[in-house]
């Protein structure tokens, strides 16, 4: 295909995005497509091939040129070429990796460009080198952010660019000073400046000046107080100002000046209303986000529904508590989404600033609002506490609505049929109500369409609707979980076409698994079907399941073998099949799907050995045999597995990031379950916990092997196992001596080794493991002087006792005796001998009870700081956009 587009001259338009086809260009190939007017060659690894670049300047009626991400930077010599283009009106070069040398100074020589893409590079080093940009005199829109540049380092000359009229600057560190090189550009329309470091001080005197803004992006910097907006109050123009993400407490009077704004972004500041002054200016305003503030009711109440051309309003995550809906919305005739949600959870335990005290009434008087939503976010208010917290019947009058989240408002009674069969709604999240009653069904052949139901946390009770698919069939994520529901899974759903994410956990449901579930051509990715009654061989001999990632079935009554059908599931991640009648062997082919992480087989009836092939499984983060009859020995070969040697992040189908919270909260039974907690603990302690995608479990790493007849000794290469968080192997008959290797396990938290046959003395060097909080060699036939030490002097009796000749701290048994000193060379005299402040019990308590109230209040500390997080990923995405 290629030769023949190279020999095409009347080729005005080529464009190759993401194709990594570096290479595939000759020089002489351009000079045939002299007419060429756009070439798009995004994202090709250009680097890999950069003669090819050289051809380039033979395209001289180029108007367009696309090289962005090709990491060009250290290949910049081959930008020379760039400046033939005469004829060149926009140029991308973003995320290239150049820095100022990299751009050459005849690039001033393109007089014609009017757009230069520069986004993602390194500019702010060698920036004293940029001069070549100076020339550029036709420039009208200039892509600089992400470029580390400071105030000092930004190129001085940019008030040359006197046709200027949009400037990206954002994703730099910036403090604002910079500003009078630009303050003369008097056609400047947009200013984006977000993602820096702008003080009040900093943007104060120059940006009145520019009176031509209708766009200022200032979000995520450091302004705090109405100083800031005094700079801003001569920007009459202004139609779009975002200011989210700041430290505001306070706006001026002269908001009302900004006549013509038609969007106003102060979400995530420290406002609590005051703008009642401003109001009757803001005509045109029609998106206003105030969430995250701390507003009160008095706070916007009289004056919100002045504001009458508003589409987009956000109110979510403040301290409203009576708000009244009816008085405060009924002029808001254009009103397409509206977001009063709070944000419950955190504030359990906290009293963050959330709506979660806000009732809204809808029945009593009736609300018949005049606007038609797209979107009502009214989750986690109480909703119609008056009329028997009924589902608002105002819903059933918006025919555009595509959103409803009414998820923990404390509704009651049945589920309305014509919310489910009348509306338009796509999304529709009901969880966490007190919903009772069968799902209602239709006899008539209504199509919804619902791409998303959670009805999730209710007590809906009875059958599966059984003719899911002709009513529903648009479904890609279903979530009945932690309902009554009762009988066999429909066959109806295994016809859901686009179904992924399939969760009916924690329900009465009995029977086998439909075959269609898991059929040949399902999309599934995840299936959770955790704590039902399903009972027979766990999936039959034909699934096919090609998208799964996750498989939840534990806590059933499944019986048999495990079949090798998941073979056909090569992007497997979680397998969980714990607390069932499962029996045979493990299984050898689990080996080859390389990327299971996590592999729960506990509380089954599995026999037989550990298959060494499940030492293929490299990314396994998590192995659960425990509470099963396997014996034999435990294969060295476990101690190979990279990811518990070293920290390998598990790569997680972005659309499934969230889904991955909930998996390992079950938490009831298993000895392991609780394991997990107290690592999900100290995760959280840490500042990783609730952060998005799935990101704890990506770092929980642990063996179960419990509750088995394992035998022989502990192969020492566990040792090598330092990213290993816990390591169970109690109640076993293992014999042998207590690796001395362990104390290599650097990050161990738990580790358990009670009920097994055991001999020699505990190593004295594990007490280098400082991570340790759970441990445990009781009843064993270990011996010698217990090391008493640092995080191991938090051990208490029981976890050394029936060791009979274990002897010291804390057994009441002193370690003098001969005994002790046959086998400890007099090491543990010594020990006792060597005790001072660190060894007296008063010291430890006092460390235990500073570092649990330390740990405790980072914990607090965490929960509240939310919002930054979700600041934070809003930044991050903004760049990837
Ligand atoms: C880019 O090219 C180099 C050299 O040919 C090659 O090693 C590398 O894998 C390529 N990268 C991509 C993303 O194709
Ligand atoms: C391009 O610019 C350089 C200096 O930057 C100059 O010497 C050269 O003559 C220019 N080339 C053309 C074709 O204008
Ligand atoms: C920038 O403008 C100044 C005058 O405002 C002029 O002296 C200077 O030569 C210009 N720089 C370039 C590189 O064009
Ligand atoms: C709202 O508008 C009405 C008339 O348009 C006016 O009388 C009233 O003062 C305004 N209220 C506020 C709070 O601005
Ligand atoms: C369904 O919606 C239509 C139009 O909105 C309405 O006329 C009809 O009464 C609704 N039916 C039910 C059962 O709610
Ligand atoms: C089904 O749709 C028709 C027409 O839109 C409507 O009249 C009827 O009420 C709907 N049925 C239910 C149960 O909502
Ligand atoms: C699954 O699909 C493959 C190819 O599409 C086909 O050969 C096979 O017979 C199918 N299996 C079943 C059980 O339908
Ligand atoms: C499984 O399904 C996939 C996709 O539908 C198909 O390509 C594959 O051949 C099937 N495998 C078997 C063993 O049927
Ligand atoms: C899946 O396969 C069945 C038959 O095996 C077929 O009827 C159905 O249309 C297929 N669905 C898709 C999405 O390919
Ligand atoms: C389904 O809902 C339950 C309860 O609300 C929740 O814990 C779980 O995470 C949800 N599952 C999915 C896959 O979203």
């Amino acid at each position: 295909m290629l030769p023949y587009l190279l020999h095409s001259r009347n080729w005005k338009y080529l464009c190759y995005g993401v194709n990594h086809i570096g290479g595939w260009v000759a020089p002489q190939g351009f000079s045939k497509m002299q007419s060429l007017r756009m070439l798009g060659l995004y994202q090709n690894n250009l680097s890999a091939s950069i003669d090819s670049l050289r051809g380039l300047c033979e395209l001289k009626n180029l108007r367009q040129l696309d090289l962005g991400g090709n990491n060009l930077g250290s290949y910049s010599s081959a930008l020379t070429g760039l400046c033939e283009l005469k004829n060149l009106r926009v140029l991308y070069l973003d995320g290239n990796n150049l820095d100022g040398r990299a751009l050459p100074l005849c690039l001033s020589n393109l007089s014609k460009l009017e757009t230069l893409w520069l986004s993602s590079n390194d500019l702010g080093s060698y920036s004293s080198a940029l001069t070549g940009l100076c020339g550029l005199s036709a420039l009208k829109s200039l892509y600089l952010s992400s470029n580390h540049f400071d105030d000092s380092s930004l190129p001085m000359c940019m008030g040359n660019f006197s046709l200027l009229e949009n400037l990206d600057l954002s994703g730099n560190n910036l403090s604002g000073h910079f500003g009078n090189s630009i303050s003369g550009l008097k056609r400047l329309h947009g200013l984006y400046l977000g993602s820096n470091q702008l003080t009040d001080d900093g943007i104060s005197p120059w940006m009145s000046n520019l009176t031509s803004l209708t766009s200022l992006s200032l979000g995520y910097n450091k302004l705090k107080g109405s100083d800031t907006m005094r700079g801003l109050c001569g920007l009459s123009a202004l139609k779009s100002l975002y200011l989210y993400d700041n430290h505001l407490s306070s706006l001026p009077m002269c908001m009302g000046n900004f006549s013509l704004l038609e969007e106003l972004d102060l979400s995530q500041n420290n406002l609590s209303g005051l703008f009642d002054s401003a109001v009757p200016g803001l005509k045109q305003l029609r998106m206003l986000n105030l969430d995250s503030n701390h507003l009160t009711d008095d706070g916007i109440s009289p004056w919100i529904s002045n504001l009458t051309s508003l589409a987009y309003l956000y109110l979510g995550n403040n301290t409203l508590k009576g708000f009244d809906p009816i008085r405060g919305f009924c002029k808001l005739r254009d009103l397409e989404e509206l977001d009063i949600q709070g944000n419950s959870f955190e504030c359990n335990l906290h009293p963050c600033f959330e709506n979660t005290q806000l009732e809204v009434e809808t029945e009593f008087p009736k609300w018949s609002p005049t606007f038609q939503l797209y979107q009502l976010l009214l989750n986690n208010c109480i909703l119609n506490k008056r009329s028997n917290n009924q589902v608002p019947s105002f819903i059933s009058t918006q025919h555009r609505l595509e959103t409803l989240n009414l998820g923990h408002t404390f509704l009651q009674g049945t589920i309305p049929s014509w919310l489910l069969y009348n509306v338009t709604v796509e999304y529709l999240i009901l969880r966490g109500n007190s919903l009772e009653g069968p799902f209602p069904m239709s006899t008539e052949q209504n199509m919804s369409k619902l791409y998303e139901l959670d009805i999730s946390d209710n007590n809906i009770c009875g059958l599966l609707p059984p003719n899911i698919d002709t009513h529903f069939p648009n479904l890609i994520l279903l979530n009945m979980s932690t309902n009554q529901f009762q009988g066999a899974i429909p066959l109806s759903l295994g016809k859901l076409q686009y179904l992924k994410i399939l969760d009916l956990s924690e329900n009465k449901l009995s029977e086998k698994i439909p075959q269609s579930l898991t059929r040949n051509n399902t999309s599934l990715k995840f299936l959770k079907l955790s704590n039902n009654k399903l009972q027979g061989s766990i999936l039959s001999k034909c699934s096919n399941m090609s998208e799964l990632v996750v498989l939840l079935l534990d806590n059933n009554e499944f019986t048999g073998t495990i079949t090798s059908f998941m073979l056909s599931s090569p992007s497997l991640i979680i397998l969980d099949m714990r607390e069932n009648y499962l029996s045979g062997s493990i299984p050898n082919w689990l080996g080859s799907i390389v990327n299971l992480a996590y592999l729960f087989l506990g509380r089954n009836f599995f026999y037989g050995y550990i298959p060494t092939e499940l030492c293929q499984l490299q990314n396994l983060h998590i192995l659960d045999l425990s509470s099963n009859k396997i014996s034999g020995s435990i294969p060295s070969c476990l101690g190979n597995i990279s990811s518990w040697m070293t920290r390998i992040p598990i790569q997680i189908d972005r659309s499934l990031g969230p889904q991955f919270e909930s998996i390992f909260s079950v938490g009831k039974y298993s000895s392991v379950d609780q394991t997990y907690t107290k690592v999900k603990t100290n995760l959280t302690t840490k500042g990783t916990m609730r952060t998005y995608e799935g990101l704890p479990f990506s770092l929980i790493t642990g063996i179960d092997l419990s509750m088995n007849q394992l035998i022989d000794s502990i192969p020492f290469e566990l040792g090598n196992l330092k990213e290993l968080h816990f390591l169970n192997l109690s109640h076993n008959i293992m014999s042998g001596f207590f690796p001395e290797s362990f104390k290599n396990l650097e990050n161990i938290e738990s580790l358990d080794l009670s009920h097994n046959k055991l001999i020699g003395m505990i190593p004295p060097q594990i007490v280098q493991l400082h991570l340790i909080s759970t441990f445990s060699v009781a009843f064993n036939n270990l011996s010698g002087a217990i090391p008493y030490e640092k995080q191991f002097s938090t051990f208490n009796e029981s976890c050394y006792t029936g060791n009979h000749d274990l002897c010291g701290q804390p057994l009441p048994r002193n370690c003098s005796s001969n005994n002790q000193s046959q086998t400890q060379d007099g090491k543990g005299e010594e020990e006792d001998n060597n005790s001072g402040i660190l060894d007296h019990p008063m010291f430890f308590y006092l460390l235990v009870a500073i570092s649990y109230a330390l740990g405790f209040w980072s914990f607090i500390a965490l929960l509240c700081n939310k919002n930054r997080r979700q600041k934070l990923f809003r930044i991050v995405d903004r760049f990837y956009d």
